[in-house]
């Protein structure tokens, strides 16, 4: 039973890490390239300034999160990316799309 749970428990993490991947794949990377940048800055880049910003997935998450459904000036933590690209544009998604992209670009290992 115990070993059940466990392969139940791993197979949904790695479904939901590669929905995450996915979607980055299918709704991001036309702007954003992994490691260089083109029309926005490599998310790579994106990773590294969030990640010196915020010590938790969590606060990681929930900051990008609420950041991409409503692109801020204000609130930006990339202020240079905004003056050599200009504001990235609302894409209208859901927050549990959202939240999928955000985990997986946390986690993720960003190097090609
Ligand atoms: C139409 C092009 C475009 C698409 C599509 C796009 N972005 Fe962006 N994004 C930009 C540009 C340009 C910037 C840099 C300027 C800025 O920060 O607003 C940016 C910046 C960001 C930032 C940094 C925010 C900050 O603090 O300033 C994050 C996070 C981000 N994008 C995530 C995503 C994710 C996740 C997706 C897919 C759901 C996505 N972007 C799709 C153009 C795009």
């Amino acid at each position: 039973m115990k070993k059940l749970l466990l392969l139940a428990f791993f197979s949904f993490s790695l479904s939901a890490a590669s929905l995450g991947e996915t979607l980055f794949n299918g709704n991001c990377v036309t702007c954003h390239a992994i490691t260089s940048p083109n029309s926005a800055p490599a998310i790579q880049e994106v990773q590294h300034a969030y990640k010196k910003m915020f010590d938790t997935k969590e606060k990681f998450v929930a900051f990008m999160v609420n950041w991409i459904a409503q692109p801020n000036t204000k609130t930006t933590l990339m202020p240079e990316a905004i003056k050599k690209h200009g504001l990235m544009p609302s894409l209208g998604y859901d927050k549990e799309t959202l939240q999928e992209i955000a985990s997986y670009l946390y986690d993720a290992r960003l190097s090609q």
